[in-house]
């Protein structure tokens, strides 16, 4: 069977089109989020005789069509329930390994960051292989984000890529707050990076972010990015009358003589 792929802009008109047929009328916010793509079968039906779900949609052309709305599946919300509730890996033990004096350098800009995962974070500048002027703490080890704690078990229901964070503190007092520098440490599963500072950011002053990529904890499941929902088909069948839907079965038969 023929199909003929429209995307969601197509669909969306058809929905603006008929928006004051519907007697509940899907609003094109509700739309962004998912994928749809209308299917445009082949197969007409024949007025009268379309299914009782199906809606009915018009195309500019004036041909109506009997649609099917994909069915709100709950299967995935489902899932990322299980996962959250698997409490069996620790993931103090998957960043042990790299606890006990591993360090990650990244040359960003002016500055060198160094940062050895559970102990500190610094900066400061190379020139010539050599550091040249202060060597900044940004903070030490202080404390991680509690995975096993119930009031933080809702923190990342919603967000598709979830974290952990790690909180430095005590870092090299600021001349602009008057206050010791302090970090957060955000460590995001990505299966092929290894173990690398991607970025840091001055998020406030002498505040900072650091966003770290690793492999080795992609085995916790609450670090799992959650997977893209998939397109969603909207199959649509050409409604003809008696007439149109007669001369289409005539047709259907002529053919199959000729074959
Ligand atoms: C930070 O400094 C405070 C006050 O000096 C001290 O009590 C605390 O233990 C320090 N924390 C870390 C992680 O060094
Ligand atoms: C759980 O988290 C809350 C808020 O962050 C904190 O107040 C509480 O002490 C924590 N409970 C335990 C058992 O660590």
């Amino acid at each position: 069977m023929l199909k003929i792929r429209n995307n969601l802009v197509n669909f969306a008109f058809l929905i603006f089109i008929c928006a004051n047929a519907l007697v509940s009328p899907i609003t094109i916010e509700e739309l962004k989020p998912l994928n749809y793509v209308v299917d445009i079968l082949k197969v007409p039906i024949k007025k009268g005789e379309e299914q009782p779900h199906a809606i009915r949609m018009k195309s500019k052309f004036g041909q109506d069509y009997s649609c099917l709305l994909p069915k709100d599946d709950d299967e995935e919300d489902v899932k990322k329930d299980n996962i959250e509730g698997d409490f069996s890996i620790d993931i103090k033990e998957l960043l042990k390994p790299i606890q006990s004096g591993f360090c990650m350098i990244k040359i960003q800009d002016w500055w060198t960051y160094e940062f050895c995962p559970g102990y500190y974070i610094k900066q400061y500048h190379i020139e010539d292989g050599h550091i040249l002027g202060q060597v900044i703490t940004l903070g030490l080890y202080e404390s991680e984000f509690d995975w096993l704690n119930e009031t933080n078990k809702d923190k990342f229901r919603h967000i598709t890529q979830p974290f952990h964070s790690q909180w430095y503190v005590n870092g090299t007092k600021c001349d602009l707050t008057g206050q010791p520098r302090n970090a957060e440490v955000r460590i995001f599963c990505k299966p092929d990076a290894g173990d690398r500072i991607h970025r840091v950011d001055e998020e406030e002053t002498c505040s900072y972010i650091i966003t770290i990529h690793m492999s080795r904890v992609c085995s916790f499941p609450q670090l799992k990015p959650v997977p893209e929902k998939k397109t969603k088909s909207i199959p649509c069948h050409p409604i003809l009358n008696d007439e149109q839907y007669n001369n289409y079965l005539k047709k259907v038969k002529e053919k199959e003589l000729v074959l």
